[in-house]
């Protein structure tokens, strides 16, 4: 088995498995943990953990195109819609020790899964709050470089565009998921991806990528922008 970098990524990695499958992976920034049952590989003593597309979109979004090097070591991010910890603990490895994740999420016993996952990542805040009330947590954030919403809510555009205000720093990027069914069950998923695109230029975004996320997560897109 060769692991070697995925495509354009620095820190996004590739291998075949023993199925002759391709697989992408993170370097794990503590070896030895499982976060949702994720195979772990080891190459030249450096540990790997594999990223689902099934159950991270940003693995989705990867395997789809999504632009190089949006997440890099050293980064600041604002996660919106945390949950347990399965997208973030992937980004918590590609930010690396020097990186910060700030990891919002809004269910006590979700988030006390969060705090567990959290414990061994130094650069993992999980914080339980509502990410519609930005005021509420603005005092353990600093402004960040990215931020990252996954909340499933019918106004996520608004929401991010919000919490943007807030803690974006000026010329840096979202990254928007999308649930088509969360804002209308019966629109078209198209007509309500250009929708959420609408609002986000509405709030002096520019939209950089739109991914239909399908077949590893349907009826789900993800939005790249810019401010
Ligand atoms: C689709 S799940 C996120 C999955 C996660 N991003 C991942 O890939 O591992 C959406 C999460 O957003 C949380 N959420 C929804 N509305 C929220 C709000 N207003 N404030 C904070 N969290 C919220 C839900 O409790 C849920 O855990």
């Amino acid at each position: 088995m060769k692991v070697k970098p995925y495509k354009n990524n620095d820190d996004v990695f590739v291998y075949i498995n023993e199925e002759g499958i391709e697989k992408i992976a993170t370097r794990s920034l503590v070896p030895g943990q499982q976060v949702y049952g994720e195979k772990l590989v080891t190459q030249d003593s450096v540990e790997y953990r594999t990223w689902e597309p099934r159950r991270s979109k940003l693995a989705a979004a990867l395997l789809k195109g999504l632009i190089p090097n949006l997440i890099k070591p050293g980064m600041k991010i604002l996660y919106l819609g945390a949950a347990s910890g399965t997208t973030p603990s992937h980004i918590s490895d590609m930010i690396g020790k020097t990186g910060r994740l700030y990891c919002i999420e809004f269910s006590p016993r979700v988030c006390r899964e969060l705090v567990t996952i959290s414990e061994p990542r130094s650069n993992m805040i999980p914080i339980l709050a509502d990410v519609r009330f930005p005021e509420s947590y603005a005092s353990l954030i600093e402004n960040v470089d990215l931020i990252y919403s996954d909340v499933a809510q019918p106004e996520q555009a608004e929401i991010i565009s919000l919490n943007s205000r807030w803690f974006l720093k000026s010329k840096s990027r979202i990254i928007l998921c999308v649930k088509a069914r969360s804002v209308d069950v019966t629109q078209k998923p198209s007509v309500i991806y250009q929708a959420q695109t609408d609002i986000l230029k509405q709030n002096s975004f520019d939209v950089e990528q739109l991914i239909d996320l399908s077949p590893y997560s349907e009826d789900h897109a993800m939005i790249i922008a810019k401010s």
